[in-house]
């Protein structure tokens, strides 16, 4: 099949590319130059801030489905650049959603657990979303142009997306990894919940998704266990043997620009029902995690 992956450099485009271009013929669509590895893949350079590079990227392919995962995912960058922000989440994936409709291609558009406000989580595909904050709110739109302008449309949530891939962007795990490996404290908000996702199992979860059902609607794709982000990284750290200071501190002491969803956290029963990937506990995820490291570091 024919498939395009949009944020191909980013963590979790990156694992889509290379997990779907084993048995497809893929476009992977970032910004700038490739920053993916050898691979038996197409690549475009086009932006989803300007009205129109990945549409026409996308035409001039003739994809039969696409990966929506490009975003600015800077949640503070968001709140300091709304203007960007809505042309990249709500615009660019206008520019998908469009192409889709137009090819007659299924869509995925990746999403996040911060369209919910965090009051009352782990929250079902069937809770009413409350976005906070320039970044969760141009997702929420972005969730509703995506499936309301390609036909063919699923919507697949994940949250705080880690990956050890060699070349993968860094994140709160590699950060925690890499800092303890330094001698130096990892700080971590004791008061937010979260269901940490690992870009390879989201990437399986939302290819099978996407070229495996016919899954209308919105689908929580992220990891199954929620956990507070002092406890996680506690969890990594244990199992890559790491010791440090793991300390905490609270959301409302740290200047954030946007808020931030506390009692968040997303439940997979759904996916775990509808897909053969399963969405995995923490220690799975782990096990995994900690063998890309070990694969990165050996490369
Ligand atoms: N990361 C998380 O913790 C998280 C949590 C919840 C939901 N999500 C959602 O998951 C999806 C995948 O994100 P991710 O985790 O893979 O984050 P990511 O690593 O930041 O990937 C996003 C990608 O989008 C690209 N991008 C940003 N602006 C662009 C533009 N104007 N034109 C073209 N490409 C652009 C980025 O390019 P550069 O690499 O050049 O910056 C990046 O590669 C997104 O929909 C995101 O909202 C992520």
């Amino acid at each position: 099949m024919k498939v395009a992956v949009t944020g191909a450099n980013g963590l979790l485009g990156g694992d889509a590319v290379a997990q779907l271009a084993a048995g497809h013929q893929v476009l992977a669509i970032g910004r700038g130059p490739s920053r993916l590895g050898p691979g038996g893949f197409e690549y475009a350079d086009a932006d989803l801030g300007d009205g129109h590079s990945v549409e026409i990227a996308l035409l001039g392919f003739r994809p039969e489905a696409v990966l929506h995962a490009g975003a600015m995912t800077d949640v503070d960058g968001c709140e300091r650049d709304p203007e960007q922000a809505w042309r990249v989440n709500v615009g660019g994936t206008e520019q998908v959603a469009r192409a889709c409709r137009a090819l007659g291609a299924r869509l995925v558009a990746v999403s996040t657990d911060y369209v919910f406000d965090g009051e009352a989580g782990p929250y079902r595909e069937e809770d009413l979303p409350n976005a906070r904050g320039f970044y969760a709110r141009t997702k929420r739109v972005g969730e509703e142009a995506a499936l309301l302008l390609a036909p063919d449309c699923a919507v697949a949530r994940v949250a705080v997306v880690y990956s050890g891939r060699k070349g993968a962007k860094s994140s709160f795990a590699t950060q925690i990894v890499e800092k303890l490996s330094r001698g130096e404290v990892v700080k971590a908000f004791s008061d937010q919940l979260v269901s940490p996702t690992l870009a390879a199992n989201a990437a399986e979860m939302t290819g099978e998704l996407l070229l495996g059902t016919s899954y209308r609607g919105v689908l929580h794709t992220c990891g199954a266990t929620v956990v507070d982000r002092v406890t996680f990284a506690h969890r990594v750290a244990a199992r890559f043997g790491l010791s440090g200071e793991i300390v905490g501190v609270k959301t409302a002491d740290v200047k954030l620009l946007a808020p931030r969803p506390l009692r968040g956290g997303m439940r997979v029963e759904k996916a775990a029902a509808l897909l053969a990937h399963q969405p995995l506990d923490l220690a799975a995820q782990l096990d995994r995690f900690h063998s890309e490291w070990l694969a990165r570091s050996a490369g």
